[in-house]
């Protein structure tokens, strides 16, 4: 497919950012080129991380940890000489890949039945109570063959069609019993691609338990069968031994099309509703937004320049009563205030210029990934540009901080400055910091290594600070933006407003259509989250992404325009909270998300759970109050500019 083509460019991205944890390895960019084997060659298997998963008999999420193959009470074979950790991006080690060498011998093209993985494997009491409780909270086994997850064959109940799902369980329930898994009987699809030139294009684990089977020498063993399963005792040690078989299946499928089985759209319908259902939203909304304010605007601003010349030609109070129109009401009436600075302005102008930067990272990121430069096949490309793009954005979010504070006649250059890229990366930071903390007082090696936080914060503030200092001087040195009416000495009263215009029900009910705009995909990125599927439907993505925009946008103003026909002129903070508003919804559907779907077996998982849902949702109150308010700004601006004031 033309994603693979052109994903080299994304491979180069990645590589600038690639660590180097194992320095005698390459960098490893699996599915990048294609890898050719010969008869009989070794081909490498490598072992991520244990990640909770979701079975299909009970679709529930029981723990938010993720742990590392080798972590001790598992008691998995090791190759000889210990496990190497495999070089990987930034974005992938922080979305959680710890990648390692393993003590498989797969040989291309050569089947080989019931091997001996290592030496029997002893279980003492604790381990068996460590090992059986993750079987309980269903977790899942993730390997790499040539880059290509192993996976388990499963049927869309929808369609009934097969496809591959990455990882494979750790063992099973069975009536009341863990069963842990010792066999894996390990199916290579491949493909000749030339004369003694074979790829691999698929990979696929059927795991079992065989409590019978008898370890004879290195490489070799008697496998037991399905009737006895190993179920590790509580009580006293036991002994395990590990085997696996290894079958390869020639097969049509070329290289280039290998990961469409594994990238199954489960149910298009519901995409397809959801974006129709707020497609229509949208063009209501507008339908409102430019009837409402075009037929309303010019009526208004024809009205307001008639009564202007009224009153210059008769030079008295009566033209105006005799045009029957009664001046005092509108959002006319404002404007010796409505460019009056908000309160906080510094406070406003650092959140809206962090917005920015978000808004410019999310949109630059989902379109790349819709041209194809963020496939799967590119593990941790995802994660590795959404932080060269948020750190290169750091001169958007400075330049465009101190423009806004400008406008508002800020004075404390030097805090606005500091704060741009402080406050908020800065607490982003310490949330994740500190939940990371949780991961690792918690005994699961899913956090995020110290040595990778180091290189954040270097990268941070070696690029990411100065780009946001060089920013705000750039927009420093700009001329303020202009308002286009003047500022009376001495603010307006305002008068008492009742209803949905009233701060709170204005914000519920405006911030539910930005909401309804993304709700459903948002239920997919939950689920990849948690579930550390591979989430790729970025052309559903980037249209739903378009449509929040423009739904918050239109929302906001409409909301702004009877605010200030009601003659309430703090525009400013009302239009970032009102968009942003819908950031509560997001907070409120990840509770919801955990009720429904999430069934956590201790309150750390909860913790975590919560501690990410509540740094998401404010990202997304930032995010969607950012372009709330630059919509009001215009809007505001463009009204105020088109009547004439004496
Ligand atoms: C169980 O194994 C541990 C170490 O793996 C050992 O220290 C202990 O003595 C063993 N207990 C029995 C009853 O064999
Ligand atoms: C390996 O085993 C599979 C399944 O039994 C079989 O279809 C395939 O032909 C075998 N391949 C080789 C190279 O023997």
């Amino acid at each position: 497919m033309r994603r693979l083509d052109i994903s080299a460019t994304g491979a180069f991205l990645a590589s600038l950012l690639a660590l180097a944890p194992a320095p005698a390895s390459a960098f490893y960019f699996p599915g990048v080129a294609p890898t050719s084997y010969k008869k009989g060659d070794a081909v490498p298997l490598y072992v991520n991380h244990l990640t909770p998963a979701d079975s299909q008999n009970d679709p529930k999420l029981r723990s938010v940890f993720s742990f590392d193959y080798y972590h001790p009470p598992f008691h998995f074979c090791q190759p000889e000489g210990g496990p190497k950790y495999i070089r990987e991006s930034l974005g992938s080690i922080l979305f959680g890949d710890r990648i390692q060498t393993s003590p498989f011998e797969l040989k291309m093209a050569v089947n080989e039945t019931c091997k001996a993985l290592c030496e029997p494997r002893e279980y003492a009491p604790r381990d068996a109570l460590f090992v059986n409780s993750r079987i309980y909270q269903g977790y899942d086994l993730n390997w790499l063959i040539d880059g290509l997850p192993a996976a388990q064959l499963l049927k869309d109940p929808n369609s009934n069609t097969p496809f591959y799902s990455p990882g494979f369980a750790l063992g099973q329930v069975d009536g009341e019993y863990p069963q842990l898994n010792n066999h894996y009987d390990i199916v290579i699809d491949y493909h000749e691609a030339g004369p003694d030139n074979y790829r691999v294009v698929g990979v696929l684990v059927d795991p079992y338990s065989y409590r019978d089977s008898k370890y004879i020498d290195k490489g070799q063993a008697e496998c037991g069968n399905e009737e006895n399963a190993v179920v590790l005792d509580e009580n006293g040690n036991m002994s395990v031994t590990f085997t696996y078989s290894v079958y390869w299946r020639l097969s049509p499928t070329p290289f280039a099309t290998r990961w469409d089985k594994y990238l199954h759209v489960y149910d298009p319908k519901i995409h397809w509703f959801s974006l129709i259902n707020s497609a229509v939203i949208v063009v209501f909304l507008i339908g409102m937004v430019s009837t409402i304010l075009v037929r309303t605007l010019k009526k208004d601003i024809a009205r307001y320049n008639r009564l202007d010349q009224l009153a210059l030609d008769d030079f008295g109070p009566n033209g105006n009563i005799e045009d029957g129109v009664q001046e005092d009401s509108g959002w006319k009436l404002v404007h010796g205030d409505v460019f009056r600075p908000p309160k906080n302005p510094l406070f406003l102008a650092v959140l809206v210029g962090n917005g920015a930067q978000l808004f410019m990272m999310a949109g630059l990121t989902i379109a790349f990934a819709l041209l194809g430069f963020l496939s799967p096949s590119n593990r941790g490309a995802l994660g590795t540009v959404i932080i060269i793009f948020y750190t290169l954005f750091g001169f958007i979010g400075g330049y465009v901080s101190s423009r806004i504070y400008k406008f508002f006649h800020g004075e404390s250059w030097k805090l606005c400055f500091f704060y741009t890229p402080f406050a908020l990366p800065g607490l982003v930071f310490a949330t994740f910091f500190l939940l990371n903390l949780f991961v690792w007082g918690r005994g699961a090696s899913g956090a995020v290594p110290f040595t990778t936080m180091l290189i954040v914060v270097i990268i941070w503030f070696v690029i990411s600070v100065p780009l946001s200092f060089a920013g705000s001087w750039v927009g420093f040195r700009q001329p303020v933006v202009e308002a286009p009416v003047r500022t009376n000495q001495i603010p307006r009263q305002i008068p008492p407003a009742g209803g949905y215009l009233r701060p709170f029900p204005s914000m519920a009910l405006a911030g539910v259509l930005p909401f309804g705009a993304i709700f459903v995909e948002l239920y997919f990125i939950m689920n990849s989250i948690w579930f550390s599927k591979v989430y790729y439907m970025f052309g559903f993505l980037f249209i739903c992404y378009g449509l929040m925009i423009m739904t918050s946008a239109a929302v906001t103003v409409l909301m702004i325009y009877f605010l200030l026909c009601a003659e309430n002129y703090h525009w400013q903070w009302r239009s970032f909270c009102t968009a942003g508003a819908s950031a509560f919804y997001v907070f409120a559907s990840a509770l919801l998300y955990w009720m429904k779907d999430v069934h956590f077996l201790s309150w750390t998982s909860g913790v975590v759970y919560l501690g990410y849902s509540a740094l998401l949702s404010l990202l997304f109150f930032v995010l969607t109050g950012t372009i709330g308010f630059f919509a009001s700004w215009l809007f505001v601006l463009k009204i105020y500019k088109s009547i004439k004031v004496d």
